[in-house]
Formats: C-alpha cells, sequence, structure tokens
C-alpha cells in the first residue's frame, strides 16, 4: 500500500516557548532551529513576528539560516501582525504565514465580541492579505474542537477559496477525546466541498494527557499534518510530543496509512537541546528520550532482552539517537577539533571573539573533566551565548564557606552593570547563601519558584546544569547556569534569571484578543 507524507510541523520555538518560564534568546533558538532541519522537520514555526523585537529577529534570523525546512510564523488575523510575519519571512528559501482567529461560540463571544459572520470575513481578509506575501498560508480555527460544525466547515471552505492551502483544527484546550476528536476531523473533510484543495491538519494540547492520542485518531480520520513540539514543550500541560508521534507512526506502520521524512536518529539529541536552553527537564520515564526509556531494571526482562531484543522492546535505542553523542573531546583537542565537532553539531559563532571565548571556557572545562561530550559542548555553548551578551549582573568571583555546626556564607563579587561590586550573606544552606548575597544586591522583589539541579552527563565529575524559576508581577522566567561547580552554576543560573526579568516582556497570541 502507498502511503501518503504526514508532514510534521514543530512548534517549539513557538506555542513550546508559551510554556512559563521558557523563553529563548534568538541565537538559542536558531541552534533548535538548526537541529530541526537536521531532524528533517517538514515546517518550522519560529515565532510569533509582532510579539517583540526579539521574536522578529529570531524569525528572520531562522528564515535567514535554515534551507531545508519550510520557516513560518504566526500572525492573528490582522493586517499588522501578517505585515510583520511576511517582513520577518522575506529571507525564507520556503515561507509559510500562520493565520488565526478564534471559532467557537464562547471565545467569539466572550474573547473577541464579535459575530460569527465577521468572524468569517475577517478570516478571508487574513488569508487574502496573506496570500499576496507568500503562496502556503495556513489558516487555524482557534478553539477549533469547541467550534459548532456548521460554522467550522463554512469558514473552512471560505478561507480555502481565499487561497489557505492547510487547514489547522486546534484542541486549543486539551479537551478532546480521540474518537471524537478524530471522528470530527474526518466528518470535516467529508463536508466541506472544496476540502481536497487543502491539507487538514491537527494542534493538540495535553491538559488531559491526550495530545499524542488525539493527534493519531485525527492522523486515521484523514489529517496529514500534525502540529507538535520536542518534549511535548506548549503553553500549560504542553502539545502533543513530536517524538511520540513520529515513533507511534513508524513503529506501526501497520496501522498507520502514512510516514514521514523524520531522521529519528537526531530526536534524543535535539530533545537535550531543547532541554538543556529551556532549563525544562525530561521525566526520566518519558516515552522515547527518557533516561530509563529503554533501560530494563528486572532480571526477567533483561534475561528476556539479552536472548531476544524484541521480547521486551518494540523500537531498537540507537534508531532514535541514544549513545549518537558519544565522540569525546579532551584536554589534549585542539582549536580545530573543537571547531569542527561544533559545526558537526550544527553550532556556529556570530565573531572570531565568541569562538575565542568558547574554547577558552572548553579548555577550562577540559581542566576540570577529563572527557567532554557533546551534552558538554552544548551547555557551554549556552553559557557563552547567554552569559556574556550585554547582561546586567555578572559573576566575577565567589568564595563560600560551608561547615558543619555553623551556617554557610557566601561571598560574591558581581559585575552590575559594568561596576564590580562585593557582597556577602549566610544561608541556610550554601545556595541559600549566594542567592541571599545575590538579593542583597538586586533588591528584585522576584519569588523563587523552581531550584533544580540536573547532570549534564554521568559521573562525579560531570557539570552540573542549574535551572532557577524566578516570578515577578506574573511574569515567569527561567535562568540556566552550567559548571562542574554546582555553586558557581547556581549563582550562574540566579544571576541569568535576573537578567531575562530585565528584558522586556512580549505579546500573547491568544490573550490579546484581535
Ligand atoms: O492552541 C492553539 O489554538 C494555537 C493556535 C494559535 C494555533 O496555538
Ligand atoms: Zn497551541
Amino acid at each position: 500500500m502507498s502511503k501518503d507524507r504526514l508532514i510534521i510541523f514543530d512548534t517549539t520555538l513557538r506555542d513550546g516557548e508559551q510554556s512559563p518560564g521558557a523563553s529563548m534568546t534568538r541565537d538559542e533558538k536558531v541552534r533548535i532551529a538548526k537541529a530541526l532541519e537536521k531532524l528533517r522537520v517538514d515546517v518550522i514555526e519560529a515565532g510569533f513576528a509582532i510579539s517583540s523585537p526579539g521574536d522578529f529577529a529570531a524569525v528572520k534570523a531562522i528564515a535567514d539560516t535554515v534551507k531545508d525546512s519550510t520557516v513560518c510564523s504566526l500572525a492573528r488575523a490582522v493586517q499588522p501582525d501578517i505585515e510583520r510575519a511576511a517582513e520577518a519571512l522575506k529571507g525564507a528559501n520556503s515561507a509559510r504565514i500562520h493565520t488565526f482567529i478564534a471559532t467557537s461560540p464562547i471565545h467569539m463571544q466572550y474573547k473577541l465580541q464579535m459575530t460569527p459572520d465577521e468572524v468569517l470575513a475577517q478570516a478571508v481578509s487574513a488569508v487574502k492579505l496573506a496570500r499576496k506575501f507568500v503562496d502556503d498560508v495556513e489558516f487555524s480555527l482557534e478553539d477549533g474542537s469547541r467550534t459548532e460544525f456548521d460554522f467550522m466547515c463554512r469558514i473552512i471552505d471560505a478561507v480555502i477559496d481565499a487561497g489557505a492551502g492547510t487547514i489547522n483544527i486546534p484542541d486549543t484546550v486539551g479537551y478532546g477525546e480521540p474518537e471524537e476528536y478524530g471522528g470530527m476531523i474526518g466528518r470535516v473533510i467529508e463536508g466541506v466541498a472544496n476540502s481536497d484543495k487543502a491539507v487538514f491538519s491537527v494542534h493538540c494540547h495535553n491538559d488531559l494527557g491526550l495530545a499524542v492520542a488525539n493527534s493519531l485518531s485525527a492522523v486515521l480520520h484523514g489529517a496529514r499534518q500534525v502540529e507538535c513540539t520536542i518534549n511535548g514543550l506548549g503553553e500549560r500541560a504542553g502539545n502533543a510530543s513530536l517524538e511520540e508521534i513520529v515513533m507511534a507512526i513508524r513503529t506501526r506502520q501497520d496501522r498507520y496509512p502514512v510516514d514521514t521524512r523524520i531522521d529519528a536518529t537526531h530526536i534524543v539529541p535535539t530533545s537535550r537541546l531543547v532541554s538543556s536552553i529551556t532549563g525544562f527537564p525530561v521525566q526520566p520515564n518519558k516515552a522515547i528520550v527518557g533516561a530509563n526509556a529503554f533501560a530494563h531494571e528486572s532480571g526477567i526482562h533483561q534475561d528476556g532482552v539479552l536472548k531476544y531484543r524484541e521480547t521486551y522492546e518494540i523500537m531498537r535505542a540507537q534508531d532514535v539517537g541514544w549513545g549518537a553523542n558519544r565522540i569525546v573531546l579532551g584536554k589534549l583537542s585542539g582549536r580545530a577539533a573543537f571547531a569542527s565537532r561544533l559545526e558537526e553539531l550544527g553550532i556556529t559563532f556570530d565573531s572570531k571573539e565568541e569562538l575565542a571565548s568558547a574554547f577558552a571556557r572548553f579548555k577550562d572545562l577540559a581542566d576540570k573533566k577529563r572527557e567532554i561530550y557533546d551534552e558538554d559542548l552544548q551547555a557551554l555553548v549556552s553559557e557563552v551565548q547567554t552569559h556574556e551578551a550585554d547582561e546586567k549582573f555578572v559573576l566575577k568571583d565567589m568564595e563560600v564557606i560551608s561547615r558543619t555546626g555553623s551556617l554557610p556564607h557566601a561571598r560574591l563579587t558581581i559585575r552590575v552593570a559594568g561596576e564590580d561590586a562585593a557582597v556577602d550573606a549566610d544561608g541556610d544552606g550554601p545556595v541559600d547563601a549566594i542567592f541571599k548575597a545575590i538579593e542583597k544586591l538586586a533588591s528584585s522583589e522576584a519569588n523563587l519558584q523552581l531550584y533544580s539541579v540536573n547532570a549534564v552527563t554521568e559521573g562525579t565529575e560531570a557539570q552540573g546544569e542549574v535551572t532557577v524559576r524566578l516570578e515577578r508581577g506574573g511574569r515567569i522566567v527561567n535562568g540556566q547556569g552550567a559548571d562542574t561547580d554546582v555553586l558557581v552554576a547556581s549563582a550562574r543560573a540566579y544571576l541569568n534569571a535576573l537578567n531575562l526579568l530585565t528584558t522586556p516582556g512580549r505579546l500573547h497570541p491568544q490573550m490579546e484578543g484581535v
């Protein structure tokens, strides 16, 4: 049986970034976009260009860099959004504008305060305007799963006539149930007269843990694009996870009439990259990319796997990229080996100075840690890119005294807007002392919501990657720091979070109305 292509639309950089605290810098987004291109994602939703100057710059940089995937920007169904998206996408080999408006009774009445006819007219003009800039236009019916069926068919018919080539019916609030949601997609495809002129797409949120099941059910009923994210990142409980969708389809070819062009051997490295950049750890029992996904604990399982792998394994770990990142560098590796490994990982620098600074940090790290893995290099580059730009707070020096029977004491020198300042404090523990000392200086009034440490690689000499989540006035940021000394990593992560709080916020596509 010949298979249809299922288009994989990755929205890690847009919906994924809407996870509270998951904001990324332009350089970090470009690194993730390059990894997604290597993974052979069909469409990369690079951001929401109008939401901030930073988002615009990221969409533009990705459009200028990525060659093998379509690059897409989100735009509400209004002229300024569409023009801004078109401007950011100018340099792309293949560009898509993704415009949307809410279509459910509850959203139209309370959020938009518009009648269905007004919504339909605005959707049609938005699609027509977008088509003036690009041939590839996607239209989304926000809150599609709670949209009244006849209205849904009417608006879809009209936007296809206006030039939309992809129709996305999101389960925005994660309310759908697989049989019901998939069945609805099938009925819409049947009920819309010109449905053969568009690709039908789904975009499911995971509020009930059903995002992947709902997406796969829709595929069985005719959807040919799935919107998903690495590690299932996304607004609230997240989106359907790319790795689960792709591997379900690949592993159960007996069930699905589709295949993807994804190179699955890049799944685990991409998952790690996204986790390290966003500071969202992957739970050990997460399917495909969790540390335990291919680990066999019980004796019975181990015995079975050793005798005949298929007794307990339905996929091979190496097919999804486990073990792919094991090439090591060490103390004696030179600049050429370092640069060439970075290039293979898709990492490039804007300037020679940045490369020199990364190499200096590499040498520093190699003095403390015998073998440097790809994960170390990723963490190190994040450090260079996030901690060297024009930051308000920079750690210059730190001493921490921790002795049994007495309060830990931290003394720090921090560069604040170009001037060095010394500060010290006691704390309940060494990390507490460091954070108290920083706060003496910064007086940020932020609340510490999360402090977590993950080992970048295995062993006691591994770098600790620390995430610090701060909240102030409803805004949440995640700071990151990595070092073989977890106390240094903790100080850097806290300062990074403070620096992020000093940057301007962004417009949220769904909360502001149109
Ligand atoms: O969840 C949603 O409805 C969205 C749209 C903007 C596509 O993210
Ligand atoms: Zn969404």
